[in-house]
């Protein structure tokens, strides 16, 4: 097979028909996967259930997990989320079952009460970098408080530090997007280098803020997690304690819908964000926070856990990335993808101006990718190039059958383009 790029129309319409002959037949077999959403596998969920035999309500210092107090989390559970993000478990505050709802949390606080400098909502102009490829809800958190949302291209060792150092010269950008380890949807990590430059930045905002978004970082699929440089460590060491805040959650080592989150920030930020939350609730979910300690213990626990994930999803991400380098083979460079070594998702990457008809041609044939550009503010991707591959909740053979199809609409898709058609 030649080289898609180097053909003539009459191979290129050669090829079409034999795609479309062997996508017929796939669509004929009526396939009904869905690989949009980054959720464990029911399987997955299993590996906890083990937390609902927990019935402990009294805490180590003897108060009842069952009534209010404890605003910040009950402190056994700040010190196990302290372990986990590296900071001292006094700066970190424990809260319910989302990170994402304490990140919305912490974006309405910096609109309204300022986050240490002027309320952001006073700044008709606000705006929030977000490195693309992201997490689309990053993006929607900050659009749906008004920012004006600018694109940084992530590389392969985080986000484009020469813009970012650019644009936060800017007073009307108050903060960054982050997911230093395993990215969604690439999965790449943050080098220590885009640490140190992240830590050392000097916004023209005074209360411009790092948002360090942790969720996958023990999620790995190798032999060890990748060990992402502590932001807090260098922002401490850069005299920049206050820029950094740290969320993660035990979204994906638990239960996404029942699982404990945490933030962490420098001391005088967590003053604010106590202040900020305390007119919201009196106290998050302690029983839960409880059962989490007991059942998770340390680092080391969590780690062990999560070698028993690894081994459930990492057949998934193998497959798939066996299948599409024999699915795309002998084609030329149509398509190219990420190699990622943890997380929930890696990127498909198809010729500029084919992701979108890619989606659809799947979506047409029974598999649903998520939607093309979703990983992208506003849902524009602007080369319509990218898509999130997401193999963690099907079946092995369901990702199987959803990545050959892929495949062959990457191609068709392809050849559609270059026939202009
Ligand atoms: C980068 C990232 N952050 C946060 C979340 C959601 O986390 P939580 O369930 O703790 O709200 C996700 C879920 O896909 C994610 O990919």
């Amino acid at each position: 097979m030649a080289d898609y790029l180097s053909m003539g129309k009459a191979e290129l319409e050669a090829e079409r028909q034999r795609l479309l002959a062997i996508y017929e037949t796939k669509k004929a077999e009526g396939l009904k996967l869905d690989m949009s959403r980054g959720k464990p596998c029911p399987e997955q969920l299993d590996l906890s259930m083990g937390l609902l035999d927990i019935k402990e309500y009294k805490t180590e210092s003897g108060a009842d997990a069952r009534n209010y107090g404890f605003l910040e989390g009950i402190p056994e559970a700040r010190r196990l989320f302290g372990e986990l993000l590296g900071v001292d478990p006094a700066q970190v505050l424990v809260g319910g079952n989302s990170s994402l709802q304490l990140m919305y949390d912490i974006i309405a606080a910096g609109c309204k009460d300022g986050l240490g400098g002027t309320p952001w909502n006073e700044d008709e102009h606000r705006k929030f970098l977000c490195p693309v490829p992201g997490y689309d809800r990053h993006f929607r958190v900050t659009e749906h408080f008004g920012f004006d949302l600018i694109s940084v291209p992530m590389r392969e060792d985080g986000p484009d530090m020469e813009i970012v150092e650019q644009l936060v010269k800017d007073p009307h950008v108050k903060g960054i997007w982050c997911v230093p380890t395993y990215s969604n949807p690439d999965g790449y990590c943050y080098s220590d280098e885009t640490v140190r430059r992240l830590a050392a930045l000097e916004p023209a905002a005074d209360n411009f803020k790092i948002m360090w978004d942790n969720a996958y970082m023990v999620h790995y699929l190798e032999d060890a997690p990748e060990q992402t440089m502590n932001i807090m460590d260098a922002c401490i060491a850069s005299g920049h304690e206050e820029l950094p805040i740290l969320f993660c959650s035990t979204s994906k080592i638990t239960f996404p819908g029942a699982g404990v989150s945490a933030l962490a920030a420098g001391p005088k930020t967590f003053a604010q964000i106590s202040k900020s939350l305390f007119p919201m609730i009196i106290s998050f979910d302690k029983m839960n926070q409880l059962r989490h300690v007991l059942f998770l213990k340390d680092k080391a626990h969590i780690l062990l856990h999560m070698e028993r994930h690894k081994q459930i999803i990492k057949p998934k991400f193998d497959a798939m990335r066996r299948l599409l380098a024999e699915g795309l083979a002998d084609c030329g460079p149509i398509a190219h993808w990420t190699d990622p070594k943890g997380g929930y998702f890696l990127s498909l990457y198809t010729l500029p101006g084919c992701a979108k008809r890619t989606v659809a041609l799947c979506k047409e044939a029974g598999v649903v990718l998520t939607g093309a550009g979703a990983a992208y503010p506003y849902g524009v991707d602007p080369e319509d190039t990218n898509i999130r591959l997401a193999p963690t909740f099907p079946q092995l053979g369901e990702v199987e059958e959803a990545t050959k199809l892929l495949c062959i609409a990457v191609r068709l898709a392809a050849v559609e383009h270059l026939l202009g058609a």
